[in-house]
């Protein structure tokens, strides 16, 4: 039987990561609208909390494959964040339905054979350079009508400026909303109306973008009432 998101998010919720509730929905959702001859891709993968929600979120057939070189110490990762995913994935019962590529998003995409891309996660480093090449190398391998989501858009600089670089005007891809620094985008031939009102969409989050950086600029600077002072609420994520 399909699992339900509630069942999903009990499961991942207790996993260490970085996803609101609202946004661990939209990947669970998002998975289950990828058509049968499709796959999913993960950028970045951790202890496994996204992975889990897409996972669980597919249809039964349909396959999820998670990219993370593990073990690099770039971004934090130690031997124990292998161990801890697979072993996550295996209490989820879901080992046979995620496929391991233990390496760089770019040589993922640069090798790919698997099938057609209808689901694209990503959420690996975050800087520019990275990003940019997440998207260039998985673009060609998207199906027509694939969502691609990010997370950090509009709050880390990098993700932020790759989205503006490579979206912001474009003519096969539409910004569909967001899930606070989630964003979902369609992958779809646009007329130019289609390409406005998308511009207009991902302008509208520069606002936040503007509170996020100030929020993190302060905080780094140890200005803590500056910093409530662009909070909307205590104790706002910055996720
Ligand atoms: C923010 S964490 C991912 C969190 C994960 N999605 C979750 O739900 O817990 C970022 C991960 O991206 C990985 N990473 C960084 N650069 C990457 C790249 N170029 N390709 C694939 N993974 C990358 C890091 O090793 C790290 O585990």
């Amino acid at each position: 039987m399909q699992p339900t998101f509630d069942d999903a998010w009990e499961i991942a919720n207790g996993i260490d990561g970085w996803l609101l509730e609202r946004q661990g929905r939209a990947l669970f959702e998002a998975a289950g609208r990828v058509p049968h001859g499709a796959s999913a891709v993960e950028i970045g993968s951790h202890r496994g909390k996204s992975a889990v929600l897409i996972a669980m979120g597919l249809p039964q057939d349909v396959r999820l494959t998670a990219v993370d070189p593990f073990d690099d110490p770039r971004w934090g990762g130690g031997t124990e964040s292998l161990t801890l995913f697979q072993e996550n994935l295996r209490r989820a019962g879901l080992s046979g339905q995620v496929d391991l590529f233990k390496g760089l998003s770019e040589e993922a995409s640069k090798d790919w054979v698997g099938l057609p891309v209808g689901f694209l996660w990503v959420d690996g480093a975050h800087d520019l350079e990275s990003t940019l090449k997440d998207f260039d190398g998985w673009m060609p391998h998207l199906t027509r009508g694939a969502e691609l989501y990010v997370h950090d858009a509009f709050s880390a600089v990098g993700t932020t400026r790759a989205i503006l670089r490579r979206f912001l005007f474009s003519p096969n891809v539409r910004y569909i909303g967001s899930e606070r620094t989630l964003a979902k985008f369609k992958v779809e031939p646009l007329t130019l109306l289609q390409r406005l009102a998308s511009a207009m969409g991902i302008a509208s989050q520069l606002p936040f973008f503007a509170r996020m950086v100030a929020i993190k600029l302060s905080r780094r600077r140890g200005l803590h009432r500056l910093e409530r002072r662009f909070m909307r609420e205590d104790n706002e994520p910055l996720i």
